[in-house]
């Protein structure tokens, strides 16, 4: 019988496609589900020259793959996961390689690497980004776990990947479920931006009356320039997109409730556990939530009047301070979810390359952008910053577009235009670069109510006082 490469379990859009990659890359892989309408239209659909064979019989992949097996998961994120591991476990044999390359949590990816390294199998958690496309013609990687495994699957990896500048979008993320982690923080970020961008949308639409032929120009004029990344470039193409049942544009009609699927709100829940702030995040997914209450909102708004907006006196300066203003917020939310990395490393001794995290965003992913490309460079000198703030060359952009934000951030506040997530990045840029916050009054509160101690700016030590004693 002939042997395959590699395995593939679920063959549902983004397995078929990381499968069709894997074939058209000269590995030979062999799909399994227990959807035979899908193994069909796997093998159907498979180009000449591609060596592909799908089967739903888990014993018949087994064994159709080379040893040592290498089987990549591409199945729902959660249970889905653990009963495909339950029922392939006992099939497979000391040194087999399987990777989840699903949306998992990386607690629980932690948790499999430990189980399945018991029995001797290797278990890698890996991050894959950008939708269904990339996974066909080139997603960014991010693999993680033991080093061995990650070592024998690599240059499959390498040749399926998105390529920037000659270089994979694929690298090693780090120890145990680092991968995972990556992909996590990975989707954090996504959520930040896209919130920055639906910030500038309605700062141009409500505050500059702008059309979707107008936002659409001033979008590709954005995606030519230093703002050019696959989140902008979409959303220009947004603009254009038509409406077959009224006509209109399809934007117009689509309800203002955002869905989410969790990986935003794990981000944030890390960063308090770990005692990292990233609020530009934790602002994308409380707007999400905010999104939800669409009754209460539409209650709301009768019961508050906003204030008349007050046109901009010069539309075009307008709008280029709102894409400088949308670029900086961009930049340090990058910084928020990297400083989380970084913690992160510390803290599960994970060993995330800063540097190799950023080299691979730079293509592939949905948070894929020509600024990461600076970002690289900086890491290539000073790998290791714990935060990318702290760079000459970063202090150097951030300076040049403060201002704007600053005025973007007035214009949305004056107006009664929420801004979440642009706010937001302010005060947390404000406070980054505050050397004497008012935290002492906080301290003696603490102090003054519980008797929590403080130190003191002039002499070393902990100290303690009877507040509430006056007299002068
Ligand atoms: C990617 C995306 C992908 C998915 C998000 C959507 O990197 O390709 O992040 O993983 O589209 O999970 O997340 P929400 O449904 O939570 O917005």
């Amino acid at each position: 019988m002939d042997t395959y490469n590699y395995g593939m379990i679920g063959l549902g859009v983004m397995g078929r496609n990381l499968l069709y990659n894997i074939a058209e890359n000269g590995f030979s892989i062999a799909g399994f589900d227990l959807d035979i309408q899908k193994i069909n239209d796997t093998q159907e659909n498979a180009a000449e020259g591609m060596k592909v064979i799908g089967t739903d019989s888990l014993e018949q992949f087994v064994s159709h793959l080379e040893l040592p097996r290498k089987i990549i998961l591409m199945v729902p994120a959660g249970s889905p996961v653990d009963t495909v591991l339950e029922n392939i476990t006992p099939l497979l044999s000391k040194g087999d390689i399987v990777i989840d390359a699903g949306n998992s949590y990386f607690k629980d990816t932690d948790r499999r690497v430990k189980n399945l390294a018991t029995i001797g199998l290797h278990f890698m958690g890996m991050g894959v980004s950008g939708g269904e496309k990339g996974a066909r013609f080139g997603p960014s990687i991010m693999p993680g776990g033991d080093m061995e495994a990650f070592h024998s699957v690599r240059p499959m990896l390498e040749a399926i990947a998105a390529k920037v500048n000659g270089e994979a979008c694929t690298d090693y993320m780090g120890k145990d479920a680092a991968g995972h982690y990556v992909k996590m923080v990975h989707n954090g970020i996504e959520y930040a931006v896209m919130q920055l961008i639906s910030e500038a949308y309605d700062l141009l639409k409500q505050g500059a009356d702008l059309t979707n032929d107008q936002l659409y120009e001033v979008f590709k004029e954005w995606n030519d320039g230093e703002l050019n990344s696959f989140l902008i470039e979409i959303t220009r193409d947004i603009f254009q997109q038509k409406d077959p049942m009224t006509g209109g544009f399809l934007v117009d009609q689509i309800l203002d409730k955002a869905g989410s699927k969790g990986t935003g709100k794990w981000t944030s829940e890390e960063a308090l556990e770990l005692g990292v702030a990233i609020p530009a995040i934790d602002a994308a997914v409380a707007s999400r939530t905010l999104s939800s209450y669409k009754a209460e909102r539409v209650e709301a708004s009768s019961l508050y009047a906003k204030p008349e907006i007050s046109k901009p006196e010069d539309p075009k300066l307008f709008i280029k301070e709102v894409g400088d203003a949308l670029f900086l917020s961009i930049l340090i939310s990058y910084t928020q979810g990297l400083s989380l990395l970084v913690k992160a490393s510390e803290e599960y001794q994970f060993q995330i390359p800063l540097k190799a995290v950023v080299k691979i965003w730079r293509g592939g992913c949905i948070i894929r952008s020509s600024l990461l490309e600076k970002f690289y460079e900086v890491y290539t000198v000073n790998p290791n910053l714990s935060n990318i703030l702290l760079s000459n060359d970063i202090a150097e952009i951030v300076n040049s577009k403060i201002t704007a934000l600053r005025k973007t951030v007035s214009f949305s506040t004056a107006n009664g235009i929420s801004t979440l997530g642009m706010q937001t990045v302010l005060a947390y840029f404000d406070a980054y670069t505050t050397k004497d916050l008012p935290i002492n009054l906080i301290q003696a509160q603490r102090d003054y109510f519980g008797a929590h101690t403080y130190q003191r700016k002039d002499q070393e030590g902990i100290f303690h006082t009877q507040w509430g004693n006056t007299d002068h």
